[in-house]
């Protein structure tokens, strides 16, 4: 369902960016920013310690709650990675524009480091994030309007070009001269 105030939705792997490019573009464009691990953890405290007293199944609900109200608020919106494995959420993308953010292997390696992500508690970190990337990839790529590789180069240029697509499809003109 849409409320027909459509967001710019970004998605993608654990470590490709999503949040900074997300939260810089929204600053840039002058409109509203969620981000829905910030809002999971607002109202449950810290992912780990939420995954590690209730499971993977209750933060995937908690997670679709906060997606269907991130989507309300318009603007741009930051996923966590695995938000797209609820059928609901990738349903109510349908009405939204949905940017992809990719990363490569050998970037990730210097992105992914501490224990806020459990998913990637796992004796190799890396491989389990390849092996997680590889298996939703499919997902990501029938959902994405739009991909940018944020691998290399400076963050600025990856958010010049997502902040550029992001105005035309929220109807925003954006001062060429502003930086975020
Ligand atoms: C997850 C990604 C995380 C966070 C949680 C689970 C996933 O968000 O939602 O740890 O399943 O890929 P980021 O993609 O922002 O790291």
């Amino acid at each position: 369902m849409s409320d027909g105030r459509a967001s710019v939705v970004f998605i993608g792997p654990m470590g490709s960016g999503k949040t900074s490019i997300a939260r810089r573009v929204a600053k840039r464009l002058g409109v509203p920013f969620a981000d829905t691990d910030a809002m999971i953890v607002a109202e449950h405290g810290p992912i780990a310690d939420y995954f590690a007293e209730h499971g993977e199944a209750a933060f995937r609900h908690a997670e679709r709650n906060a997606v269907a109200d991130a989507l309300t608020r318009g603007g741009i919106v930051a996923l966590g990675g695995g938000a797209v494995v609820t059928d609901e959420t990738r349903e109510a993308l349908a009405h939204h524009h949905v940017v992809l953010l990719t990363v490569s292997e050998r970037t990730i390696r210097s992105r992914i480091r501490g224990a806020k992500r459990p998913l990637l508690n796992a004796a190799d970190p890396i491989a389990e994030w390849s092996r997680i990337a590889a298996e939703r990839r499919p997902i990501y790529e029938a959902l994405a309007d739009v991909t940018f590789d944020t691998s290399n180069g400076p963050l600025r240029l990856i958010v010049d070009s997502a902040g550029e697509w992001a105005a035309d499809r929220l109807g925003i003109t954006i001062d060429r001269r502003d930086t975020a």
